[in-house]
């Protein structure tokens, strides 16, 4: 199949696109780490409205780790989505080779 030449205009797009994508990811995985953490080390378990602050702070946190964990997962499906086509390729040239 004949190779499409892609204009610099487009090229410009797709590698601003998943620089965007790229850093959101990584923000996103930095919450998780310092949320997911936090949560396991430091801050006491339990429930109840007697529970005291750092007990609500830590419900609060794992909604939010949850909430962080569903736009990562996201967002790592779009980074591999406008990788798609090198995907693609890297499957074809394994398939050739077998
Ligand atoms: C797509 C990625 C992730 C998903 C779907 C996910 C999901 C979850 C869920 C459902 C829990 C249990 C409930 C909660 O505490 O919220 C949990 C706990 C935890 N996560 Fe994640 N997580 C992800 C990424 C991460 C990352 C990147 C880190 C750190 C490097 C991390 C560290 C932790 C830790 C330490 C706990 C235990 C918290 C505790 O003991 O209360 N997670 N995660």
């Amino acid at each position: 199949m004949k190779k499409r030449k892609r204009g610099t205009m487009e090229m410009g797009g797709k590698q601003s696109r998943l620089w965007i994508v790229n850093v959101i990811s990584f923000f996103l995985f930095s919450l998780l780490s310092v949320t997911g953490l936090i949560n396991w080390l430091l801050l006491p378990r339990g429930y109840g409205s007697g529970a005291g602050f750092l007990v609500s702070l830590r419900h609060f946190l794992i909604s939010m780790h949850e909430w962080t964990a569903l736009l990562f997962m996201i967002v790592i499906g779009i980074h591999i989505w406008l990788h798609w086509a090198y995907v693609k390729k890297s499957l074809d040239r394994h398939r050739e080779e077998r």
